[in-house]
């Protein structure tokens, strides 16, 4: 990795992704998504509240809508790259749901990735979803890689685009093959800098490009100073100006960084697109004493879609 210093704080932000797997295995152990593999990735889960698992759905439905809006046009020919993907286990459900001719490429630090290995290598269920046409499943140095026709997993620091392009060009990233980039509680932890030569790079690198993004916005408020607190108290500062910005504010940023389009939506706007039938059995799930603190949790997240080409330029929020 080049000219980065590896720091505490690192390990603190490192442990954001126990957190959030955490949480995606109490909700989902309460019946509010399937997935039948975050259970490999986190042990134990404590029970958390009501809104936080409320939270969650919302997200994951959120990120899976576009998701799927993304798939619908360009086919299964297309590659996805989750950014700072922790034990996020996307790439399994949709290997149930479209078995696609999808590249999927998963990078994080090199700490997580090993460990994402460690557990994929020790249960079945998630190594037998991982084949190449003759069966191998290819381990890169230090057991930190892993490489199989069409799921690659590689260790790289964000903040350093010689390691991020060394990363896409090993999981044989296509630059002319449509893609759908993925952040999902990520740029907040890459100070201004770093966040915007990335994502600069990816409206450059990827002429047919759709780019999720799921972050913190409109933090420049009381709710956002005891987020931050919350945080720091954890020894993780949230790096970047990103999550400062209001949702329509976060969308002129990537158009002014390449993209020829960006919407983005706070998380009330998401919830309410999501299916009335589902929305509703979520509603019945748990009872919800504090509806303003989810609503202020709503208020304080947002999905941003941003596109470069035509083929992705009318996904949204009611497509
Ligand atoms: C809150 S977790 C989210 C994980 C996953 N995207 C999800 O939503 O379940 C943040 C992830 O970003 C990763 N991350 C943060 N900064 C990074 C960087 N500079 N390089 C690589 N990964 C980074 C962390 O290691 C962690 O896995």
């Amino acid at each position: 990795m080049d000219n980065i210093m590896w720091t505490a704080e690192d390990e603190a932000i490192i442990a954001t992704n126990t957190d959030a797997t955490e949480c995606k295995r109490c909700a989902v152990e309460l019946g509010y998504w399937k997935d039948d593999y975050i259970g490999f990735f986190a042990k134990r889960a404590e029970r958390k509240a009501p809104e936080i698992n409320r939270g969650y759905y919302a997200r994951v439905k959120g990120m899976e809508m576009f998701i799927h809006q993304f798939l619908e046009r360009c086919g299964t020919k297309c590659q996805i790259i989750n950014l700072g993907c922790g034990f996020d286990t996307l790439y399994w459900r949709l290997e149930d749901a479209t078995r696609a001719g999808i590249n999927f490429i998963e990078l994080d630090f090199p700490t997580v990735t090993a460990k994402k290995c460690h557990i994929i290598k020790r249960n079945k269920q998630l190594l037998e979803k991982i084949t190449r046409e003759d069966g191998e499943v290819a381990l890169g140095a230090g057991g930190g890689e892993l490489h199989a026709d069409g799921y690659h997993l590689v260790g790289c620091d964000l903040r350093s685009l010689g390691d991020v392009r060394r990363a896409l060009a090993a999981a044989r990233a296509a630059p002319d093959a449509p893609t759908l980039a993925l952040a999902e509680c990520v740029l907040v932890y890459l100070r201004p800098e770093p966040a915007r030569a990335l994502l600069a790079h990816l409206a450059a690198a990827f002429p047919r490009l759709a780019l999720l993004v799921y972050e913190q916005c409109s933090l420049d408020d009381t709710f956002g100073e005891v987020m931050a607190r919350n945080l720091a108290a954890r020894g993780c500062a949230l790096a970047g100006d990103w999550q400062r910005a209001a949702p329509a504010e976060q969308a002129a940023r990537l158009r002014a960084l390449g993209f020829d389009a960006a919407r983005a939506w706070d998380m009330g706007a998401v919830w309410r697109a999501l299916p009335d039938d589902d929305r509703a059995r979520v509603e019945r799930l748990e009872m919800l004493d504090e509806r303003e603190l989810l609503q202020q949790l709503h208020a304080h997240y947002a999905l941003t879609v941003a596109t470069r080409g035509d083929l992705f330029a009318d996904m949204d929020l009611n497509a």
